[in-house]
């Protein structure tokens, strides 16, 4: 089925919960992506309209929002922290097994589908360096062994 046929229907009534409230551009893509996943193209002229904004600006706050998707994200999304402590304590060296095992640098998606990598600057482990979160869960003192076991439950449940 089409975006447009699929999508519209729950953008529209999203966009009518939201009617009147102040500042409610941010509200409204965050409800979008949680109940499609992602922010879809065709939702973008439905909120200019409703907000009374150019669809230049809407693209502009998705854009710049790290955390708003405008493509279907992988089966699972790992987020590998970035920042000083886990730097310091082996970050690199996981990223590169990523690199490896992915074929990706610190965004994209598995070829297979199963994993889009994002970085993270900082999930509050620091105590607990090194730390990602996957699908929303922290994992923290990783090692390479644990990393691979974590990619390999990722991999297995297509
Ligand atoms: S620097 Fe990685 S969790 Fe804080």
């Amino acid at each position: 089925m089409p975006d447009v046929e699929l999508h519209l229907p729950v953008v529209n009534s999203l966009l009518e919960r939201h009617k009147g409230s102040a500042g409610a551009l941010l509200p409204i893509l965050h409800d979008i992506q949680e109940r499609i996943g992602y922010v879809p193209d065709v939702a973008v002229p439905e909120i200019a309209h409703a907000l009374n904004l150019s669809q230049a600006e809407v693209r502009g706050v998705i854009s710049f929002y790290h955390d708003f998707r405008t493509a279907p994200p992988a089966r699972h999304i790992l987020r590998l922290c970035r920042a000083e402590s886990c730097k310091s304590r082996g970050a690199e060296q996981l990223a590169a097994q990523l690199r490896e095992r992915l074929q990706l640098d610190d965004h994209g998606s598995s070829a297979d589908g199963s994993i889009s990598l994002r970085p993270v600057y900082c999930l509050g482990a620091c105590a607990c360096s090194p730390a990602l979160e996957l699908d929303g869960r922290v994992h923290a003192r990783l090692s390479a062994e644990r990393l691979d076991a974590l990619l390999d439950a990722c991999r297995e449940d297509a």
